[in-house]
């Protein structure tokens, strides 16, 4: 069968406009001369291999010429295209009638689904898929539809380098199932998914010199490739499988983002003997709630779907109308495969968003069959209160935490947070998306929380610092006041930066209730009431004592020989700072130990798990968790940490603050500043509240 190709003559090309990266710049600058030249020799070289029809070029209408997006071809069959761009769209019409004037049965997608033609599509030029290409310009829900359409396989591919708009930009598909492409231009997913169907010894992937080049759209007809340009490197590879390069300048065109493949399009495709419809795109409908537009959810929401390589369509957008009132979204989430609508949508639950009513289903639940490891697809928690629908009715996990399973009790309806070595054989863990929601607290827009957050905002000036500190204080009264909770996470450098004494005092005056932290905290602090010096140096002077470095060895074995603590206080041998307030004020404490620990301490749990377990049951109930200069502990509290407890991290590590940040919880707040004068600080400002009470 004769091959044959539809071409349109420039006449009217010109870079009227800028719908690309390649046009941005070229307006009016493409010389028409040259561009004539240009295609006709092309035209020329190919009217050598191929017959070639041409459409009528249509004043307006520059980007005619490149006809590859005219529509996509298999066999008698065209899907036209649907321009996403306004200015391409006046071009459907005319390509629809020249397809049908030649016989074609064509197919058109509803108005809002873009899909340009065989810019986008490519055929594995021994017929056995579809190449299919979405991210700028195609649109993924028109995948499954053409797969019906033409009753093929459709591999969807996710470009990601906008330089790279249509899959004939860095995607070259060539006989004997040879692939020319340039993975640079797709994401992981994509180049898996090409990796598995076109084995290594026939990837020619190209560098981005080539590229540029544009040198992957390419015509390929048998063994002979026309492109506009090549390195020697690649003709060569080329050439060492068989294949002849014909470069051909087209220059003025790639000012417009198109070259030899864009300037043509192959009407005969055959079909392939056994063609098969089959699409793997996977979609679904969720809801959100919530301030979506202020708050920046709906944002967050789009981004996660596009960047974990899925494509969206907002079905529907209720504006709040009023400050108070909240927005509602549904959006049609796609995705390439299953697994991939999977990680979306679990993460899009961990930001709140529900499957709609009426697609709610019961959550999955698997039973446990090996105590300590949960079923495969288990759902991993976040810090959000989370809830599961068991038999038609939702149910509050309790002891929510991140990075745990649901464990549901269906006769009790009762749904609990267990880490997976906390499972038992027979426990029913939820697995798969389906039946589970998120709630995040729509207080987001309180006034305070604006105020109180500097999360991440890099060195806080010292005025804002005592702004924060204000507000902490103004907080742990609250908190003391109403017999709420305090806990205090805190790491030895509030000993050495001078903060213990300020500590004991909010333990002292009861701002604290509990106490997390390691041997050091407790060591250096000991070592302090007892021998005046933290790590050998005498904190009142500032300097170094002589031997002091052994200071922290000797309080150590002192406590030991005492069997703890609390029977070093009985005895009468520590009689200030923060541990000896903790055990006269009966504030329970947990010293967690690690692998640089000295000792340790009788105290100090060496268990990892009983400390972890001993931790999440003091976090119990908190309302406010401190976290003192403890990257360790800190980072450790925060994981277990239910939404809703407001945390206060201070380090002189903006790093540190940003990182318990990255929960992504309102009540978050990050103070970069030493440890040593925020605690000062903080009980001066106690202080001075206290006074002011006092004075009424
Ligand atoms: N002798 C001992 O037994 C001994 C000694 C040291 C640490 N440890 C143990 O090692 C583990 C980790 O110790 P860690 O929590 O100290 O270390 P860490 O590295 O986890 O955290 C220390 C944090 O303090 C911050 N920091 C430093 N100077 C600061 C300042 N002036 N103001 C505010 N923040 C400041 C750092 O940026 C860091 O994030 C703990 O379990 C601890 O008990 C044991």
């Amino acid at each position: 069968m004769t091959i044959r190709y539809l071409m349109c003559a420039p006449d009217f090309y010109d870079v009227d406009y800028v719908i690309n990266p390649w046009m941005e710049g070229n307006i009016h600058r493409s010389n028409q001369t040259k561009a004539k030249e240009q295609w006709q020799a092309l035209y020329d070289i190919l009217k050598e291999l191929a017959s070639i029809d041409l459409v009528d070029p249509q004043p307006g209408l520059p980007d005619m010429v490149f006809t590859a997006n005219a529509g996509l071809v298999l066999g008698n069959k065209v899907v036209v295209s649907r321009f996403f761009h306004r200015e391409r769209q006046g071009e459907e019409p005319h390509f629809k009638a020249w397809f049908q004037s030649q016989g074609f049965e064509t197919f058109e997608l509803p108005q809002d689904l873009p899909f340009e033609g065989a810019g986008d599509a490519l055929l594995d030029r021994e017929g056995r898929w579809l190449w299919a290409g979405y991210g700028f310009r195609s649109e993924l829900d028109s995948h499954p539809l053409i797969a019906q359409w033409l009753d093929i396989e459709v591999l969807s591919l996710h470009l990601v380098d906008s330089r790279f708009y249509h899959l004939d930009t860095c995607f070259c598909p060539l006989t004997g199932g040879y692939l020319l492409y340039y993975p640079e231009a797709f994401d992981t997913y994509s180049n898996r998914l090409i990796e598995m169907r076109v084995p290594s010894s026939k990837r020619i992937a190209i560098s981005e010199p080539d590229a540029v080049n544009f040198a992957c759209n390419a015509v390929n007809v048998g063994q002979t490739i026309i492109l506009n340009k090549a390195s020697d490197s690649l003709k060569q590879r080329l050439g060492a499988v068989g294949f002849t390069v014909i470069e051909t300048p087209l220059t003025e065109f790639l000012k417009a983002g198109g070259a030899a493949k864009c300037l043509t399009l192959r009407i005969t495709e055959p079909i392939a003997p056994a063609p098969q419809e089959v699409s793997h795109v996977e979609s679904t409908v969720i809801q959100m709630q919530g301030h979506l537009l202020d708050t920046g959810l709906i944002n967050r929401a789009l981004d996660l779907v596009v960047d974990a390589g899925g494509s969206f369509q907002v079905l529907e957008f209720k504006l709040g109308v009023q400050k108070q009132s909240t927005s509602e979204a549904k959006i049609r989430v796609s995705a390439p495969d299953g697994e991939i609508l999977k990680t979306i949508l679990n993460q899009l639950i961990e930001i709140g968003a529900i499957l709609p009513r009426e697609t709610d289903r019961d959550a999955q639940l698997v039973a446990v069959e090996q105590a300590g490891v949960a079923p495969d697809d288990f759902y991993v928690t976040t810090i959000y209160p989370t809830e599961v629908r068991v038999k038609g009715e939702w149910i509050r996990a309790t002891r929510q935490r991140m990075d745990a399973c649901v464990v549901v009790d269906p006769a009790a309806k009762t749904a609990v947070c267990k880490l997976i070595r906390d499972l038992q054989v027979g426990d029913l863990v939820v697995v798969g998306v389906e039946g589970i929601r998120t709630a995040h607290r729509p207080e987001v827009r309180e006034k305070s929380s604006k105020e109180f957050s500097f999360m991440g905002s890099g060195v806080s000036s010292e005025r804002r610092v005592e702004l924060v500190v204000e507000q902490i204080a103004w907080e742990l009264r609250q908190i003391r006041d109403r017999g709420g909770k305090t806990v205090v996470t805190a790491g030895p450098v509030v000993v050495h930066t001078g903060g213990a004494p300020h500590l004991a005092y909010l333990i002292r005056e009861g701002f604290v209730h509990a106490l997390l932290g390691g041997n050091a905290i407790a060591v250096h602090d000991m070592e302090q009431a007892i021998m005046g010096t933290s790590l050998g140096v005498d904190l009142q002077r500032g300097v170094s004592v002589s031997g002091g470095h052994r200071h922290h060895l000797k309080v150590i074995n002192l406590i030991r020989r005492y069997g703890g603590i609390k029977q070093a206080v009985e005895a009468g041998i520590l009689t200030s700072g923060i541990m000896y307030e903790c055990i006269k004020n009966n504030v329970p404490f947990s010293l967690a130990g690690s692998i640089r620990d000295d000792g340790p301490l009788p105290d100090t749990e060496m268990d990892l798990i009983k400390a972890q377990k001993h931790y999440s049951e003091l976090i119990q109930g908190a309302d406010l968790i401190l976290m003192l200069s403890s990257m360790l502990h800190s980072i450790g509290v925060g994981n277990m940490t239910p939404a809703g407890v407001k945390l206060v991290c201070v380090d002189i590590n903006p790093a540190v603050v940003t990182k318990l940040a990255d929960r992504g919880s309102i009540e978050s707040v990050g103070v970069v500043t030493d440890v040593g004068l925020f605690l000062s600080l903080l009980v001066q400002q106690l202080q001075k509240l206290g006074s002011a009470v006092f004075n009424v």
